[in-house]
């Protein structure tokens, strides 16, 4: 599995399928994250979220963990570009599958459109790994696509959600081919869903849970 490829097309291709929306659905619940100290971002990709995290909580430490060197390279353009060069941001280089966080040190996770790239067997072992490092008080950011619940909308969304996987499994040998519900994953590491709002026909969500 690897972005690097898509990784330069990535922007145009969001911005031309997507519009703003995407942008939209990983940002919405910003405004309402209590100040985090350190944050553990996954699969940042090029650096939109980023860029407006640093933003809004100068302060915070970001660990931000990218299988891609080239999504690396585009997101710390983007925080140049917009003047956040520095910005206490620590990007590795690592596949989340096997990089072993830190125990207990983030307040706040964040993973948007990313948990997506993974099985129903490799969220089991990812998600509570990824839950390992994150503080008795923390924060969870989750940012994806769904299939939603009836109707009109479920086939859309279905259609819409089977192309996406068919052009990135094509395009990054991406290994998942179907939507995976974290929630009872997330549940099962001690988190509670606070927020939960969704955008395009419900095609998309974002929530925040904590501990
Ligand atoms: C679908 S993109 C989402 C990018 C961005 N978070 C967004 O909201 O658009 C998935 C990102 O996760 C990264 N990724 C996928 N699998 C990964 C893994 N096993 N370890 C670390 N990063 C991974 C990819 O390189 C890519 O940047």
């Amino acid at each position: 599995m690897s972005f690097d490829l898509l990784a330069p097309h990535y922007r145009w291709m969001e911005a031309l399928c997507a519009g703003g929306q995407l942008q939209r659905c990983r940002t919405a619940l910003l405004p309402v994250i209590q100040p985090p100290q350190r944050v553990l971002i996954y699969g940042e990709g090029n650096g939109r979220f980023l860029s407006k995290l640093c933003r809004r909580f100068p302060a915070a430490e970001i660990t931000v963990v990218e299988a891609s060197s080239v999504m690396i390279s585009l997101a710390r353009t983007r925080l140049q570009r917009a003047g956040l060069a520095d910005s206490h941001v620590d990007f590795i280089h690592a596949d989340a599958l096997t990089w072993q966080p830190p125990a207990v040190t983030y307040d706040l996770v964040v993973t948007c459109f990313f948990l997506d790239c993974f099985s129903a067997a490799q969220l089991r072992q990812l998600v509570p790994l990824i839950a390992t490092a994150a503080t008795s008080e923390a924060q969870w950011l989750n940012a994806d696509f769904q299939i939603a619940p009836s109707g009109l909308r479920r086939l859309c969304s279905r259609v819409i959600v089977g192309f996406l996987y068919a052009f990135f499994r094509r395009a990054t040998q991406l290994a998942a081919d179907e939507l995976v519900d974290v929630s009872p994953l997330l549940a099962a590491a001690g988190f509670t869903r606070c927020e939960r709002h969704t955008f395009v026909l419900r095609l998309l969500f974002c929530e925040r849970w904590q501990r």
